[in-house]
């Protein structure tokens, strides 16, 4: 069975109080019970992770070397300032989709440069909860491909 880790970055515990009209009335908890149901019928096994600090999620990033197949993360706005979080990604070398629930490239110009972006398979933005949804699906299906490659 595919593992695929998920990770949400700061202010993202917040969702469903945190500026609704940009992000959505659905919590964390609502989009990880609705992505739990949606790795049940692709058969992989999720693992959530959600913190406010930038080290925190280096270190989930770096424990997911040979503990998981692939990483979906919102980095929240540490996309647009972390060097540290891209390395990490590009540290451990595993398959990561970057997604967003806003479209970011719509919005402040300052959330239009992504350090993620450069070392993900890509980014899927714009779709509110529904980006986790399609990055999960295009992540495990980045997965089966590659999968059938090397056999
Ligand atoms: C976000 C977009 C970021 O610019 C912002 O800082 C967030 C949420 C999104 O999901 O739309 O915290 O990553």
């Amino acid at each position: 069975m595919l593992k695929v880790q998920v990770i949400h970055g700061p202010n993202l515990n917040m969702l469903g109080l945190r500026e609704p009209g940009i992000y959505g009335a659905q919590t964390l908890a609502t989009i990880e019970a609705m992505l739990a149901d949606e790795a049940v019928s692709l058969g992989v096994c999720l693992t959530f992770f959600q913190s406010n600090s930038e080290g925190a999620l280096v270190d989930c990033i770096q424990g997911t070397l040979g503990q998981q197949d692939g990483i979906v993360i919102n980095p929240g706005a540490y996309t647009h300032t972390s060097v540290a979080i891209r390395d990490a990604i590009a540290a451990v070398g595993l398959p990561t989709v970057e997604v967003h629930l806003s479209n970011i490239h719509k919005r402040e110009s300052f959330r239009h440069h992504s350090y993620i972006a450069a070392v993900a398979v890509g980014q899927i933005c714009g779709f509110g909860a529904d980006s986790y949804r399609l990055g999960l699906h295009a992540l495990v299906q980045h997965l089966g491909r590659q999968v059938s490659a090397d056999s």
